[in-house]
């Protein structure tokens, strides 16, 4: 029998108060199985706790209790509700065969054994038993595996992301690691704003890739020293434009080219492309907003040095209602407030950071 089950030996619990019915049982099965034998259900209960069998042969009659009752005590305990029972009786008991059927036994048999149809059905029940084992650990085996392959895509995904974002900071030498610090920024914010972790992580890529359309943006403008033009402006300008149409093409994120298309638009409606209205600006674009204002005034520029960070301070406050919606503005500050040693600005962006921090 033990070739159908694999390498190990099946283990079997048969539980019956007679030596003899024991001893029929065990030559039956005929060292196909390995048996372990016990006596009572009290016995057998102790024993099932501790050890998991791949079929227990449980008598009617036991001396504490009936067979009935320990299936009855095995089907409430997780440890031991799956494992196979076939209830074996001397008695003809119809309702007894039923509510054994009812209350979960895979099988019902008669003494005295015919001996080939105890073989053949507990070597069903085992065959089954062994079958069902294997099925479950391949289901495992496969969830794991898309687990993995699913990890494995998100992190190209953020790997190209960053990509992308160094790529477009690497065109301007003053806005070294803009993209990034604004996308931890804006992460900051999400968090101390109730945002959940899904939608920080969704923000974190959305700002780290808010600044591509300057890709489109020619570099003797966008390095330009000296006073821009009204067209150099508007140049600069579409850099949000330019960024949406860029991201657009990625469908499954639609808010990626969102966040470009709208981190320069202001509470008071005089942003732009579109010049949206409170609200109707996106909640992602909002908080960008702030952080975006932050890392300029904390940067060094071509035509100005950092500013002071109780000037930023005012800056914000200033821009409280206006520029940026109140509520994140606020935090932005409460953040401010909290970093008494300036180190907010300070800390270099790291490069290999999680984006599931
Ligand atoms: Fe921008």
């Amino acid at each position: 029998m033990s070739a159908q089950f694999g390498e190990e030996r099946p283990l079997v619990l048969i539980v019956d108060a007679d030596e003899i019915n024991q001893l029929t049982v065990e030559q039956i099965l005929d060292g196909g199985v390995e048996i372990v034998q016990k006596h009572s259900g009290s016995e057998a209960m102790e024993f099932l706790e501790k050890t998991t069998v791949d079929l227990a042969l449980l008598d009617q009659n036991l001396p504490d209790m009936t067979g009935l009752d320990v299936l009855k005590s095995m089907k409430q305990r997780e440890e031991m509700w799956n494992v196979p029972v076939i209830i074996m009786t001397g008695d003809v008991d119809m309702e007894l065969e039923t509510e054994v059927f009812r209350t979960g036994a895979v099988d019902f048999i008669r003494k005295p054994f015919v001996p080939m149809a105890l073989q053949e059905r507990v070597s069903r029940v085992l065959q089954n038993e062994y079958l069902q084992r294997n099925l479950r650990k391949e289901a495992n085996r496969q969830a794991r595996l898309a687990e993995e392959r699913l990890a494995a895509s998100q992190r190209l995904f953020d790997e190209t992301v960053l990509a992308l974002a160094r790529t477009i900071d690497a065109k301007d030498k003053y806005t070294q690691g803009h993209s990034q610090r604004v996308a931890e920024y804006a992460r900051r914010i999400a968090q101390r704003s109730g945002l959940d972790s899904q939608r920080q992580r969704e923000i974190f890529c959305i700002a780290l890739l808010h600044d591509i359309g300057k890709i489109g943006v020619p570099n003797a403008i966008l390095n330009k020293t000296s006073r821009l033009t009204d067209e150099e402006y508007d140049v600069i300008k579409s850099h949000t434009t330019i960024g949406a149409n860029i991201l657009k093409s990625i469908m499954e994120f639609p808010k990626l080219s969102m966040g470009a298309r709208s981190h320069h638009e202001r509470w008071d409606g005089r942003g732009y492309p579109d010049g949206l209205l409170e609200t109707e600006i996106p909640k992602e674009a909002r908080i960008i907003a702030v952080a975006d204002a932050y890392d300029a005034m904390t940067s060094k520029r071509s035509y100005r040095d950092v500013m002071a960070q109780e000037r930023v301070r005012r800056e914000i406050e200033r821009g409280r209602g206006t520029q940026f919606d109140p509520q994140f503005a606020d935090v932005m500050l409460d953040m401010m407030d909290e970093d008494v040693d300036f180190k907010m600005r300070a800390e270099e962006p790291k490069n290999d950071r999680s984006m599931e921090e």
